[in-house]
Protein backbone atom coordinates (compact mmCIF):
# COMPACT_ATOMS: atom_id res chain seq x y z
CA UNK A 1 0.00 0.00 0.00
CA UNK A 2 1.34 3.31 -0.63
CA UNK A 3 -0.62 6.17 0.66
CA UNK A 4 0.40 9.14 -0.98
CA UNK A 5 -0.86 12.66 -1.25
CA UNK A 6 -0.73 14.47 -4.98
CA UNK A 7 -1.68 18.67 -5.98
CA UNK A 8 -4.29 18.16 -9.11
CA UNK A 9 -5.64 21.67 -10.04
CA UNK A 10 -8.66 22.90 -12.48
CA UNK A 11 -7.24 25.51 -14.60
CA UNK A 12 -8.87 28.22 -15.77
CA UNK A 13 -11.01 26.91 -18.88
CA UNK A 14 -12.39 24.47 -16.60
CA UNK A 15 -13.39 26.14 -13.88
CA UNK A 16 -14.98 28.79 -16.52
CA UNK A 17 -16.74 26.15 -17.85
CA UNK A 18 -17.92 24.66 -14.23
CA UNK A 19 -16.23 21.84 -14.61
CA UNK A 20 -14.68 22.01 -10.89
CA UNK A 21 -17.80 19.75 -9.35
CA UNK A 22 -17.47 16.82 -11.72
CA UNK A 23 -13.93 16.67 -11.79
CA UNK A 24 -14.35 16.33 -7.57
CA UNK A 25 -16.66 14.01 -7.85
CA UNK A 26 -14.25 11.76 -10.06
CA UNK A 27 -12.04 11.60 -7.36
CA UNK A 28 -14.27 11.28 -4.95
CA UNK A 29 -15.87 8.00 -6.62
CA UNK A 30 -12.79 6.40 -7.14
CA UNK A 31 -12.46 6.80 -3.26
CA UNK A 32 -9.72 9.37 -2.92
CA UNK A 33 -9.36 12.03 -0.15
CA UNK A 34 -9.74 15.73 -0.44
CA UNK A 35 -7.34 17.46 2.06
CA UNK A 36 -7.25 20.82 0.71
CA UNK A 37 -8.95 22.94 -1.97
CA UNK A 38 -8.90 26.47 -2.93
CA UNK A 39 -10.22 29.00 -5.42
CA UNK A 40 -7.19 31.38 -6.32
CA UNK A 41 -5.91 33.69 -9.01
CA UNK A 42 -2.16 32.37 -9.82
CA UNK A 43 0.14 35.62 -10.23
CA UNK A 44 2.40 35.48 -12.94
CA UNK A 45 5.44 34.57 -10.47
CA UNK A 46 3.79 32.08 -9.24
CA UNK A 47 3.21 30.09 -12.15
CA UNK A 48 6.29 30.85 -13.23
CA UNK A 49 7.40 28.84 -10.54
CA UNK A 50 4.95 26.00 -10.83
CA UNK A 51 5.96 25.43 -14.85
CA UNK A 52 9.90 26.51 -13.97
CA UNK A 53 10.72 22.95 -15.43
CA UNK A 54 9.14 24.11 -18.81
CA UNK A 55 10.38 27.85 -19.15
CA UNK A 56 12.97 27.06 -21.96
CA UNK A 57 10.03 25.97 -24.07
CA UNK A 58 8.37 27.80 -26.54
CA UNK A 59 5.08 27.51 -25.35
CA UNK A 60 6.00 29.13 -22.00
CA UNK A 61 4.52 32.39 -22.45
CA UNK A 62 1.10 31.69 -23.55
CA UNK A 63 0.81 28.96 -20.63
CA UNK A 64 1.88 31.45 -17.95
CA UNK A 65 -0.59 33.59 -19.27
CA UNK A 66 -3.19 30.70 -19.34
CA UNK A 67 -2.89 29.61 -15.92
CA UNK A 68 -2.91 33.42 -15.16
CA UNK A 69 -6.04 34.28 -16.69
CA UNK A 70 -9.00 33.52 -14.64
CA UNK A 71 -8.91 31.34 -11.19
CA UNK A 72 -8.39 28.05 -10.76
CA UNK A 73 -9.23 25.73 -8.48
CA UNK A 74 -6.39 24.15 -6.73
CA UNK A 75 -6.40 21.00 -4.50
CA UNK A 76 -4.62 18.05 -2.40
CA UNK A 77 -5.99 14.78 -2.70
CA UNK A 78 -4.57 11.27 -0.45
CA UNK A 79 -4.97 7.79 -1.23
CA UNK A 80 -3.50 4.74 -2.24
CA UNK A 81 -1.07 5.71 -5.32
CA UNK A 82 -2.97 8.72 -6.20
CA UNK A 83 -0.44 10.25 -7.94
CA UNK A 84 0.06 7.89 -11.18
CA UNK A 85 -3.49 7.06 -10.79
CA UNK A 86 -4.46 10.44 -10.51
CA UNK A 87 -2.74 11.22 -14.05
CA UNK A 88 -4.29 8.00 -15.68
CA UNK A 89 -7.87 9.79 -14.81
CA UNK A 90 -6.60 12.92 -16.03
CA UNK A 91 -5.83 11.70 -19.38
CA UNK A 92 -2.92 12.05 -21.87
CA UNK A 93 -0.94 15.48 -22.21
CA UNK A 94 -1.32 14.87 -26.20
CA UNK A 95 -5.12 15.72 -26.81
CA UNK A 96 -4.41 12.24 -29.58
CA UNK A 97 -3.87 9.94 -26.83
CA UNK A 98 -5.92 11.45 -23.96
CA UNK A 99 -8.99 8.52 -23.80
CA UNK A 100 -12.42 8.85 -23.80
CA UNK A 101 -13.47 8.88 -19.71
CA UNK A 102 -10.64 10.34 -18.81
CA UNK A 103 -10.91 14.14 -17.77
CA UNK A 104 -9.01 15.50 -20.84
CA UNK A 105 -10.36 12.96 -22.93
CA UNK A 106 -14.17 13.88 -22.42
CA UNK A 107 -13.85 17.67 -22.31
CA UNK A 108 -10.62 19.12 -24.37
CA UNK A 109 -9.28 19.19 -27.88
CA UNK A 110 -6.16 21.03 -27.03
CA UNK A 111 -3.15 20.64 -25.47
CA UNK A 112 -2.82 24.13 -24.51
CA UNK A 113 -6.52 24.40 -22.80
CA UNK A 114 -6.53 21.00 -21.21
CA UNK A 115 -8.88 21.40 -18.18
CA UNK A 116 -7.09 20.37 -15.57
CA UNK A 117 -2.97 20.02 -13.69
CA UNK A 118 -1.80 17.20 -11.32
CA UNK A 119 1.65 16.16 -10.08
CA UNK A 120 4.13 13.61 -12.12
CA UNK A 121 6.09 12.28 -9.44
CA UNK A 122 6.42 12.30 -5.78
CA UNK A 123 9.20 14.52 -6.04
CA UNK A 124 6.51 17.23 -8.08
CA UNK A 125 3.72 16.56 -5.47
CA UNK A 126 5.95 17.59 -2.67
CA UNK A 127 6.99 20.33 -4.39
CA UNK A 128 3.72 21.94 -5.80
CA UNK A 129 2.10 20.92 -2.70
CA UNK A 130 4.27 23.41 -0.67
CA UNK A 131 4.20 25.75 -3.39
CA UNK A 132 0.63 26.18 -3.42
CA UNK A 133 -0.89 25.07 0.57
CA UNK A 134 2.64 25.20 2.36
CA UNK A 135 4.76 22.22 3.65
CA UNK A 136 1.94 21.52 6.80
CA UNK A 137 -0.44 20.32 3.92
CA UNK A 138 2.38 17.89 3.00
P1 LIG B 1 3.40 18.96 -19.44
O1 LIG B 1 3.98 19.00 -18.06
O2 LIG B 1 4.22 18.35 -20.52
O3 LIG B 1 1.98 18.23 -19.44
P2 LIG B 1 1.02 17.77 -18.22
O4 LIG B 1 0.13 18.94 -17.91
O5 LIG B 1 0.24 16.62 -18.80
O6 LIG B 1 1.89 17.36 -17.07
O7 LIG B 1 3.03 20.44 -19.92
C1 LIG B 1 2.45 21.35 -18.99
C2 LIG B 1 1.37 22.10 -19.71
O8 LIG B 1 1.94 22.89 -20.73
C3 LIG B 1 0.32 21.25 -20.41
O9 LIG B 1 -0.70 20.80 -19.53
C4 LIG B 1 -0.21 22.19 -21.44
C5 LIG B 1 1.02 23.02 -21.82
N1 LIG B 1 1.64 22.55 -23.07
C6 LIG B 1 1.42 23.25 -24.25
O10 LIG B 1 0.72 24.27 -24.25
N2 LIG B 1 2.00 22.81 -25.41
C7 LIG B 1 2.78 21.68 -25.43
O11 LIG B 1 3.27 21.33 -26.53
C8 LIG B 1 2.99 20.96 -24.22
C9 LIG B 1 3.84 19.72 -24.21
C10 LIG B 1 2.40 21.43 -23.07
MG1 LIG C 1 3.53 18.24 -16.20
Amino acid sequence: MAIEKTFLMVKPDGVERQLVGDIVDRFERKGFTLCEAKLMTITEDLAKQHYAEHSERPFFGELVDFITSGPVFAMVWEGENVISVGRLMMGATNPLESAPGTIRGDYSTTVSHNVIHGSDSFASAQREITLFFGEEAL
